[in-house]
This record gives C-alpha cells, sequence and structure tokens, in this order.
C-alpha cells in the first residue's frame, strides 16, 4: 500500500521521546547470562539499554513522549484529532493502550487506536496519518510508538533478551506543518515469515494458561539469523526504492533514521549501497532496540542534534515481526 500525491501535505510539527531512567548494561548481563560485553557490543553495537519501572506500564511511557511532542509542536491538546500507538507491548489486550493515553493527555477531541506492526509500527503510523491528514479527514495526529520490551523478554535466553530495552518516541504530525514534509510513505508485509518472532501464547490462538506460562510461551522468541537476512535485504530495497522514485543518488541523501535493530544490519547494507556512514543516524548503542519506538525515539534525536538539515531528504525506515515493513521519505 503506498500513500503519495495527495490532496494535502502532512510534516512534522513536533517531536518527543521518553526513556526510562534504570540503565541495564552488557556487564550487568555478565553477571546473569553466559555473554560477554565484548560478544555483545561487537555483534550488534548495543551497550546499555532501558528498563522501565516496576510501576511504569507502556501507556505511561507513550503519555510522556505524547506530552513532549504536543509541547513541541506548539498545539494545544484538543486539538490533536487522532492517537495512533505503535506497540507489541500493550498495556492490557482489551482495552488498546491508545484511548489510555488520550485520556491522560486530555485529547479530548481525538480518536485514539493501537497499529501492532512490531519494529515497523512507528513508520506505519506516519503512513497512516499522511494518509488521513492528505486526504483531508484530520488536521493533527499523534504518531506514539512506545514498548515495554523488558515484560515479554525471558532473561535466560541470550540470544534475545540482550537486544531489547523500552521507551517511547513521538511526533505530531500536521497539515500545517512547515518542515518534515512526508512525501512518500510505503508499508508492507510478508506473513510467510510470521514464525521469525513470536510471542506464542496470551492471544486467542494460546491463551496464557499456567501450562503456556510454565513453557514460556507468553514470552519472545526470535530467530536472529533469519531476521537478520530479512533485514539487511528489507532495508536496502526501501531506500533503493526512494532513491529511485525521488531519482537522487548517495549523495543527494541527507539523513537515513532506520529502526535500531543491529549496527551490522544497518552497516551492511549501506555498504551496498555505498552510502557512508555519517549519514546514518544510530543509537542503538543506549537504549539498543525498542522496537515500535526505536524510530521515534531516533527521530527525535537526530532533530535535536539538528542532524536533518533544511532541504535534506530525511529517510526513516522499518522492519520488524509480522514480517512487516515501512518507510517514509520526508523533505527537511
Ligand atoms: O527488530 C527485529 C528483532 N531483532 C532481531 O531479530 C535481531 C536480528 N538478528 C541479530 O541481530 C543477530 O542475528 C544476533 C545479534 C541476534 C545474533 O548475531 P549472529 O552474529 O547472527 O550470531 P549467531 O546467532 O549466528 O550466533 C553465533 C553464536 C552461537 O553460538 P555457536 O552456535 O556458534 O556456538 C550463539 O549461541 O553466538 C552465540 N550467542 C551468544 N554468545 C554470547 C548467541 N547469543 C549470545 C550472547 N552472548 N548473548
Amino acid at each position: 500500500m503506498t500513500t503519495q500525491n495527495t490532496v494535502r501535505e502532512a510534516g512534522i510539527l513536533g517531536t518527543g521521546h521518553y526513556v526510562p531512567e534504570k540503565v541495564l548494561t552488557n556487564r550487568d548481563f555478565e553477571k546473569i547470562l553466559d555473554t560477554t560485553d565484548e560478544w555483545i557490543y561487537s555483534r550488534t553495537g548495543m551497550k546499555e539499554r532501558r528498563i522501565a519501572a516496576p510501576e511504569q506500564a507502556t501507556s505511561d511511557l507513550c503519555i510522556e513522549a505524547g506530552r513532549r511532542a504536543i509541547e513541541d509542536s506548539g498545539l494545544q491538546p484538543d486539538q490533536i484529532g487522532l492517537i495512533i500507538v505503535a506497540t507489541v507491548t500493550p498495556d492490557h489486550l482489551v482495552p488498546a493502550t491508545a484511548p489510555i493515553v488520550q485520556h491522560a493527555l486530555g485529547c479530548v477531541n481525538s480518536g485514539a487506536f493501537d497499529v501492532e506492526a512490531a519494529c515497523s509500527g512507528f513508520v506505519t503510523g506516519l503512513s497512516v496519518a499522511q494518509g488521513l491528514i492528505g486526504n483531508g479527514t484530520l488536521d493533527n495526529v499523534l504518531v506514539i510508538g512506545g514498548e515495554c520490551m523488558s515484560r515479554i523478554l525471558d532473561y535466560e535466553d541470550r540470544a534475545s533478551c540482550i537486544l531489547f530495552g523500552d521507551g517511547s518516541g513521538a511526533a505530531v504530525v500536521s497539515s500545517t506543518a512547515t518542515r518534515g514534509r512526508i512525501l512518500q510513505s510505503f508499508v508492507g508485509a510478508d506473513g510467510s515469515g510470521s514464525h521469525t518472532m513470536q510471542v506464542m501464547a496470551g492471544g486467542s490462538r494460546r491463551p496464557a494458561d499456567i501450562a503456556a506460562v510454565q513453557e514460556k510461551m507468553h514470552l519472545l522468541t526470535i530467530k536472529g539469523n533469519d531476521v537478520f537476512k530479512f533485514a539487511v535485504s528489507t532495508f536496502r530495497r526501501l531506500l533503493e526504492q526512494q532513491m529511485r522514485d525521488f531519482d537522487f543518488g548517495p549523495d543527494g541523501l541527507g539523513l537515513v533514521v532506520p529502526h535500531q535493530v543491529n549496527y551490522r544490519i544497518i552497516e551492511s547494507a549501506l555498504k551496498k549501497l555505498d552510502i557512508p556512514e555519517e549519514k546514518i543516524f544510530m543509537n542503538l548503542e543506549k537504549y539498543g532496540n525498542t522496537s515500535g519506538a526505536s524510530v521515534g525515539i531516533a527521530l527525535d534525536e537526530a532533530i535535536r542534534q539538528k542532524r536533518p538539515q533544511e532541504g535534506q531528504y530525511l529517510s526513516l525506515i522499518a522492519f520488524g515481526a509480522g514480517l512487516t515493513w515501512a518507510s517514509a521519505l520526508l523533505r527537511w
């Protein structure tokens, strides 16, 4: 599904992010797992990640990031017409997390729903926002990616638990924005790869009964190698498509803010495309992979560091469980 050539333009009016205070380092993992700081850093580029406090749920992280994004936008909460929360770790199965966030933020004129597109969730939310603003349905949409990944990790599985962290990133997408115009967005999926990242129990196919919990079926499992290959080829394909559709090459590209999955995945794709390292924004060293939150957090940090400069092409690219992928090309 593509959304482009829409009637009205949609751009980024404000952004914000929030990460919990608690830091879990690679060295901390050395104490509980058969792993090393050297292995984790050299294989992933990650050094530490944030972990939500016991009393914090995903909505709490989203509320804080959402509040910061609305403040940054200069809008009042009652001017937001829709809140989309992208998450795989909702507060509850029912209700969605977005209405909880909507109420807390005082967005009294806003609809609210969740998007479950895993690590592609934030960019998928941007694409939905672009479409609804473009066709005149809405003026201002708050897109939030938020995760408490620590709640679905098996801290005895060294192949998965070292990869993820908690956090939230948000953007107000608006018809009145003068920067960050979304030129094109794209979402895709290939459900034949649905087995590569799964939480087996807790849904309608396998409720989280005692046996399921004893077998840890309520926790995340991943086939890291399969995801690695998919991620490299998908990242490359989506970026190539943007360059082809808008007729620019590595020199014309301003900045890429990718899903913060693994430094080696991004590096390998960039090498094939001949794109220099300085055109990529990475923060996974500090936060690990925050799934649906990762592009939102990175986008906010990149903007605050003045990385996308006026007039530049800004590429957002994400991929993850489903399998799903999403991309957006912005003019900053
Ligand atoms: O956003 C989407 C979700 N993200 C992902 O799914 C992650 C994508 N995949 C990756 O990032 C990489 O595949 C990993 C970082 C997960 C793994 O890196 P790798 O270079 O593909 O390693 P590997 O899976 O081929 O494992 C190599 C070895 C294995 O040992 P043997 O069989 O060679 O003896 C693993 O058991 O490394 C072992 N290993 C570890 N060793 C120390 C796996 N995890 C660890 C660990 N510490 N934490």
